[in-house]
């Protein structure tokens, strides 16, 4: 993070944003929506504070495409051999905390409801909803061999889930009354050129919720914060789904942050 309280710290960046990143920069103020503000200079200060505050987790290998088929082929080998689904991402206990929220908000949701889990890997949370009693379920990957992964998993199970090739970046023509995402936001912020991929995921999960629809972001690497500064202008927090917290210099903190957003 950037010490927004080190004043001296401004010139630097200012320089490092006008001179390296004014493209990004640029794309950040009209998504911010200061470029068409009538209080221009206000508003481009506190989009400038804003930035600063905000910080690229950098590229890595979890932001890859390769990695995500190297990986799922070799989970894909391990079910063929022992039946084992492969990882549950953030673990059991955070998968049962989304399952309650869905089972407290039944009045809202219901089950016949289109839901759409994006970047669903071997699609274990649509096993678990499946089992729950939720009918239009949809999972779409951009990693081929996890949707091989999915659909072998579904077979075995005997579930009627819809799943598909489909690289969230590139957009999805279809509308869902709930979107969920466990993890996948996260690695689009490790890939390359993360800035603009989030920002063009955002619009994309936009495009595809349903007017009155909920989007469920579960992130390991975003704080409840942050993920509410990145989604600001399309949605609106509603929720958050209690997560294990620590504590460390006396400031409260969560290892995995889970979020329900509406649209704005
Ligand atoms: C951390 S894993 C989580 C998988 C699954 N949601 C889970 O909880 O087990 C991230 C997933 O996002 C997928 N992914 C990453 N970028 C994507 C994109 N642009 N479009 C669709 N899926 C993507 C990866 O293939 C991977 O399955």
């Amino acid at each position: 993070m950037h010490e927004m309280d080190s004043f001296g710290l401004y010139p630097a960046s200012l320089g490092k944003i006008l001179f390296i990143e004014q493209p990004q920069f640029l794309r950040f103020l009209y998504v911010n929506q200061a470029i068409s503000s009538k209080n221009f200079v206000t508003s481009f200060w506190k989009s400038l504070q804003r930035y600063l505050e905000m910080e690229e987790l950098g590229e890595c290998e979890l932001g890859t495409h390769k990695y995500w088929e190297i990986r799922y082929n070799n989970e894909l080998k391990e079910f063929k051999n022992n039946g084992d689904p492969g990882e549950i991402w953030f673990g059991e206990d955070i998968v049962d905390r989304i399952l309650r929220w869905f089972g407290k908000n039944l009045d809202k949701i219901g089950k016949n409801s289109k839901i759409l889990d994006v970047g669903c890997g071997n699609g274990m949370l649509l096993i678990d909803m499946s089992n729950e009693g939720f009918t239009n379920l949809y999972g779409v990957d951009y990693s081929l061999q996890a949707i091989e992964l999915a659909k072998s998993i579904a077979d075995k199970h005997t579930k009627n889930i819809n799943y598909s090739v489909c690289d969230i970046l590139s957009g999805l023509n279809d509308i869902f009354f709930i979107i969920h995402d466990k993890g996948t936001y996260d690695a689009i912020s490790l890939s390359k050129n993360s800035f603009n991929n989030r920002n063009k995921y955002i619009e994309n999960v936009f495009e595809c919720l349903e007017d009155n629809g909920y989007l469920f972001i579960t992130s390991c690497n975003w704080t409840q914060s942050e993920l509410e500064q990145h989604f600001i202008n399309k949605f609106i927090l509603f929720e958050v789904i209690p997560t294990p917290q620590f504590k460390f210099g006396g400031k409260i903190g969560n290892v995995v942050t889970s979020v329900v957003f509406k649209k704005k």
